[in-house]
Order: structure tokens, then sequence, then C-alpha cells
């Protein structure tokens, strides 16, 4: 899967960008705020169809302007398709698929696929359980919309039962009410539990040998699922639910007194470790990273095995945080994809991108220079 142009139309600090990508590595060289992650963003939109780092549309919209347009020209599978995201202020958001309109604007999801990496990505190591729970979510729900719709009902089936909980706790409802919310909680928490085992085993396969390689096999790199039902990894489906339906059942009291749903794949958590200890608590600055990277690496595979082609792939100013080695090791991986890096070091990156198939642009307020190495 390759992007082949970009034009931007009013997009965040830019007004008219047209470029054309190379097959391979592009880089995207320029000062802070020039307009770098700008351009990731605009790619990563078209991709997942939102973006990583604000909730408000509006906001990429260019100040000043009303309208912003995101034009991508892509090859998937050796077919062109064109993929236009058009956003207005107070206005529903359009997406076209080859000039013709999105009924539902998540069917953009798994046209172009795309693994982004950032500085960010520590917080999958260090951060709360929900970006653990997020990194799976982002991959399955990339190769399974069924995944998408999914998570879309469990979150509003915990939001309902949550507050039903506390009903009953404030206002004496009967219990019987929950019956209901139960039976959607036992049911769409184990769909999602089953991909997750499904996938989670991919990730683990794949992240060990990256990881491995990275630390040229010094050391073992390791992660477990763990499900706030228990141990579920060889369980059915069938025994999944009766464990929930236990759960459940055992805790009400608790989960009454609480007002919050105590069980299901929205507690879950990953834990990673690296030689036999848990790296968020025990790993070094490195080991912390080279894991985060590893996983990142492992959801470029796994997207991969599922559709038969490489996604794309985004560095956001992530190798003047690698150390030599880890970057020698991600430059020769990234030969085979197309990869979109950007970065504010110009000599760093000639001393160590010696690959002949690149293109380079440097960005400057707003501007993208075609070409000037
Ligand atoms: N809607 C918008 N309209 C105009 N400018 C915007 C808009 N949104 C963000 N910007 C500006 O875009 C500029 C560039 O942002 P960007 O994050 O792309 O910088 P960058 O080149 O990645 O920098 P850094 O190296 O610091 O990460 C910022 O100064 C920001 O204020
Ligand atoms: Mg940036």
């Amino acid at each position: 899967m390759i992007v082949k142009y970009i034009k931007l139309n009013n997009y965040r600090n830019f007004n008219e960008i047209d470029i054309e990508l190379n097959d391979k590595l592009n880089i995207f060289i320029g000062n802070n705020a020039q307009g770098k992650t700008n351009l990731l963003e605009s790619i990563y939109i078209s991709s997942i169809g939102r973006t990583f780092r604000t909730n408000k549309e509006e906001d990429l919209i260019k100040f000043g302007s009303k309208k912003s347009i995101v034009d991508l020209t892509i090859t998937k599978k050796n077919r062109i398709k064109k993929i236009r995201i058009e956003l207005e202020k107070s206005k529903k958001k359009v997406v076209k698929i080859n000039d013709i309109r999105l009924e539902k604007n998540n069917d953009l999801i798994g046209i172009l696929n795309n693994v982004i990496f950032t500085p960010d990505d520590l917080k999958l190591i260090k951060g709360s359980p929900s970006e653990r729970r997020k990194l799976l979510n982002i991959i399955i729900s990339q190769i399974k919309p069924n995944y998408k719709y999914l998570l879309k009902n469990y979150k509003k089936v915990i939001i309902q039962r949550n507050n039903i909980l506390r009903n009953i706790n404030n206002k004496n409802f009967n219990r019987e009410v929950l019956e209901i919310w139960n039976n959607y909680l036992v049911n769409i928490g184990t769909d999602i539990l089953e991909y997750r085992k499904e996938y989670f085993k991919s990730l683990k396969k794949y992240s060990k040998e990256i990881y491995s390689n990275i630390s040229q096999n010094n050391e073992i790199l390791d992660i477990e699922y763990k499900s706030s039902l228990g141990i579920v990894e060889k369980l059915n489906r069938e025994q999944t639910k009766e464990i929930f339906n236990k759960k459940i059942k055992k805790n009400l009291d608790k989960e009454i007194y609480k007002g919050i749903t105590l069980f299901g794949p929205h507690r879950d958590d990953l834990i990673i470790k690296i030689n036999k200890k848990e790296c968020k608590s025990f790993g070094s600055q490195g080991q912390q990273r080279s894991a985060a990277l590893s996983l990142k690496l492992s959801e470029i595979e796994i997207i991969k095995n599922e559709i038969g082609e490489y996604p794309i792939l985004l560095l956001d100013d992530v190798l003047s945080e690698l150390d030599n080695n880890r970057k020698k090791y991600l430059l020769s991986y990234i030969n085979k994809l197309q990869t979109i890096i950007t970065s504010t070091n110009d000599i760093d990156l000639n001393n160590i991108i010696k690959e002949k198939n690149k293109k380079i642009f440097h960005v400057k307020n707003g501007q993208i220079d075609n070409n000037k190495e």
C-alpha cells in the first residue's frame, strides 16, 4: 500500500500543498512548529477518519478559513484509489472515495492502513492500562470493521449499566432491570474478548521476535493478556461467557455499591515483561522505548498478515530518541514498506540514512519544498 500524492487545502498551517511521495522512504525535515506533524496527521485522518491529536475536528481547519480539504491518492493491491476528507465549520465531515461520498464515515476504515509511532508511544509501557487496550483496539479495528462496532456498542452498555447500578443504590431500583444489561455486557464483552485473544497471540509472537532482534538476542520480551475475568486465553466462547456470568453474580453487591461495572474487557490490561521483570516498573528508559517500538512494529506485521499488504508507517520525530543500534534496526526494517519520517535534524539523518531510494522534503512555515537535498 502506498500513498502517491497528498493535496492539502487550508489544512492546519498549510494553504495549498501538492506533493508526490516516494514509494519507500520519505523524510520531512524542518524546525519546530513548521507543519511536519500536521502533514503526518493529514495521512492519519485519511486512514482512521479522525486525528490522534484533538477531538475537535474544527481545529484542523486553517485559522481564518471555513473549509479544509485533504486529498490522497493511494495505490492498494495495484489499484488507484482517491480518498478525500472535507471539513467545514459547523457541518458534518464529508468522506469521499473515488469521488463518491460514503454513507457512513466509518466505512473509511480499512481502506488506507497506517501505523504511527511517536515519542508519546512510551505511554504504551508507562501509561495506564487504557493505553495498552487502545493498542489492541486500534489494530483490530483496522482489520475487523465489526470490532469497532462492538466497541461502540459495548461503551454504550457500560454507560447504561453503570447508571442502573447507581440507581439501584441511590433510588432503590429493582435489581431485575439489570438482567438485560448483564446479558448485553456478557455477549458483547465476550465477542470483544474473542477478537482480542486472537490478535493478542500474534502481538505476543511478533513483539517477542522483534524485541529479540533489537536487543541483539540479549533480552526476552514477553506479554500477557491480563483479563479482569481471570485467565481466559485458553477458554472458548461458551466457557468465557460462563465465567463472565459467574463473576457478575458473585460481585453484584460490590458493583452496586461502587456504581461501576467492574468486570469485562474495558478493565483488561497487557503485562509487558523483559527478562521476566515488568517493564513498566523495572525497565530502563531504553528498554521501555525498545518495547514500545516492538509493539508498534508488531502492529505492522499483524496488518500485513491479515490484509496481505504492508501498511504505511508514520514516524513522527522518533529517530532522535533512539540509540544507534536501534536506529539501525529500525531503518533496516522499514526497507519493506512506505515510510514517512519527520525530523528536526538534518545532519543526523543524512549520516544514518544511506538509503538511495528516498525523497527529502523541507518543511518551512506551512510550505514544502520537494526534492531539495
Ligand atoms: N488550524 C490551524 N490553522 C493554522 N495553524 C495551525 C492550526 N493548527 C495548528 N497550527 C499551527 O501549525 C504549526 C505547526 O504544527 P506542527 O505540529 O505540524 O509542527 P512540527 O513541524 O511538527 O513541529 P515540532 O518539530 O515542534 O513537532 C503550529 O505552530 C500550530 O500553531
Ligand atoms: Mg511535530
